[in-house]
């Protein structure tokens, strides 16, 4: 597709739309919005536009859709696979100032809401009220609510509660043509012809774009117990991971760190003291929630049973909200310090969790032979493993050419498991050139054309999620 440069014409439109004070236009403004948190990738966009309401998104998306202008929805830019890059430059549409929880309902126990929300933000407003919104990424400090939905984000609760997708109810969308829709009702059923709420909700800001957001809620169960599970061996941990289920606990979340990433993130956080001794190769960090304190401790119990028919060194209980929180910060985050100790590639591979253990060492075993160091932690309870590729001594031969074919392999062995390439991060910019191992080509075809009916000029998030042909 060939797309319009920004003319003076174009920005003074624009510009009027959301009001002088709300554009970007400035280089060093704009690099701001040149990259999200995957990768080092820089893409200054031409303008960046921070609406405040839907019908600002509208107006914007009429005028890009009549003149051929792309345009990138962004939220809070933490996202982990490239889709709020704006890769064909243009304009970037910032969610920041749709910033407004705008309803509570509690008789229906949902919320309503704008998409610039920080998902903490949200969550604590409602467990004021006693509801619960659990889905609460690793970066859920930072990142906006509409992000979550777009991305399809999960997080550690997602093995007992599910995932962002699993509490939208229905979502009002600005069509790349400008239309103002809704996708849903506000109901917790729904058979009324497409179910476009879960079209709309992981399509990564490629379909329309997400203004607001009814989400339903939960009762909110005041007591957690957290456990750490130190193993000799990464495997071993990854085995114990479905024997918990097996003996009957749904915990409320189940995250598996190796030791480097443990190691790592304790050196990049200086107010957690834990010491690893030098057996400990991996730990599960497990959580059991809900309303009666006799029967969470009960499944902690069996819990620290399972765990020890497993072969596990020890069972630590957090006793103190502090120290729960303090191994939570840990786990949180892990991410942030691989990042800051090494240039890396992240992978958000997922199988049936039943074979996380095969997953694991097989993605080693792929790592002896492509030459490449990885860090593995994630949701292990969910068979979601973030792989972080340590660049290490890699050379830019090795690391732009031979190591995409040892993550193609990794892929294939995630399919061939039964998984597939993406959990919770999104294919966006930096996966889309491995979709072929999960689709056929009518199955891509199939999907482009649904992109088609919804944005035929292509002007909306492009250049993510197919590969390049
Ligand atoms: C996490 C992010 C990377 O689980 O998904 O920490
Ligand atoms: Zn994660």
């Amino acid at each position: 597709m060939k797309y319009n440069r920004l003319t003076a014409e174009h920005i003074h439109h624009l510009s009027a739309i959301v009001g002088s004070h709300h554009v970007v236009l400035d280089e060093n403004n704009l690099q701001r919005y040149a990259h999200d948190e995957t990768d080092d990738w820089q893409f200054l966009p031409e303008i960046v536009l921070c609406p405040e309401n839907t019908q600002q998104v509208s107006d914007i998306m009429r005028y890009c859709h009549a003149h051929i202008i792309p345009v990138t929805p962004r939220g809070a830019g933490t996202g982990l696979s490239g889709g709020a890059l704006p890769v064909c430059g243009g304009v970037v549409l910032a969610t920041e100032r749709m910033n407004k929880i705008l309803r509570i309902d509690e008789n229906n126990s949902q919320v309503i809401t704008q998409p610039g929300v920080i998902t903490q933000v949200l969550q604590e407003a409602v467990i004021e009220k006693g509801l619960y919104f659990p889905p609460d990424p690793a970066s859920r400090g930072s990142c906006f609510i509409g992000g979550n939905v777009a991305e399809g984000s999960g997080g550690p609760r997602a093995v007992k509660y599910g995932v962002t997708k699993d509490y939208v109810l229905n979502l009002e969308v600005v069509l790349p043509s400008g239309e103002i829709m809704q996708t849903g009702a506000n109901v917790l059923k729904n058979s009324t012809g497409y179910n476009l709420t879960q079209l709309i909700a992981g399509s990564e800001g490629t379909l329309g774009i997400i203004t607001q957001i009814t989400l339903r809620l939960i009762p909110y169960p005041p007591y957690q117990l957290v456990l750490l599970v130190p193993f000799t061996d990464a495997v071993k941990a990854c085995e114990a991971v479905s024997a918990v289920f097996k003996a009957g606990v749904t915990p409320s979340a189940l995250e598996f760190m190796e030791r480097d990433a443990l190691e790592w993130t304790l050196r990049y956080c200086h107010d957690v003291a834990l010491s690893l001794s030098e057996q400990e190769q991996a730990h599960l960090l497990i959580e059991v929630d809900g309303f009666d304190m006799d029967m969470i401790r009960k499944d902690a119990e069996k819990v620290a049973e399972v765990m020890d028919a497993c072969g596990a060194l020890d069972v630590l209980y957090a006793e103190s909200e502090d120290e729960k929180n303090r191994l939570w910060k840990v786990r949180r985050k892990v991410g942030e310090a691989v990042k800051s100790h090494s240039v890396y590639k992240e992978e958000d591979t997922v199988v049936p969790r039943f074979e996380l253990p095969h997953l694991l060492k097989g993605i080693k075993k792929i790592g002896e032979e492509y030459g490449f160091h990885s860090v593995c932690y994630g949701h292990a309870g969910d068979g979601n493993l973030h792989v972080n590729i340590i660049r290490g001594d890699l050379d830019d031969y090795q690391w732009n050419h031979e190591l995409p074919k040892g993550i193609r392999k990794i892929f294939e062995l995630c399919v061939s498991l039964g998984g597939t390439i993406s959990g919770e991060h999104g294919i966006g910019w930096s996966q889309k050139q491995y979709m072929d191992v999960v689709f056929s080509t009518s199955e891509l075809a199939l999907m482009q054309r649904i992109k088609q009916a919804f944005d035929p000029n292509q002007i909306l998030n492009p250049g993510k999620i197919f590969p390049d042909k």
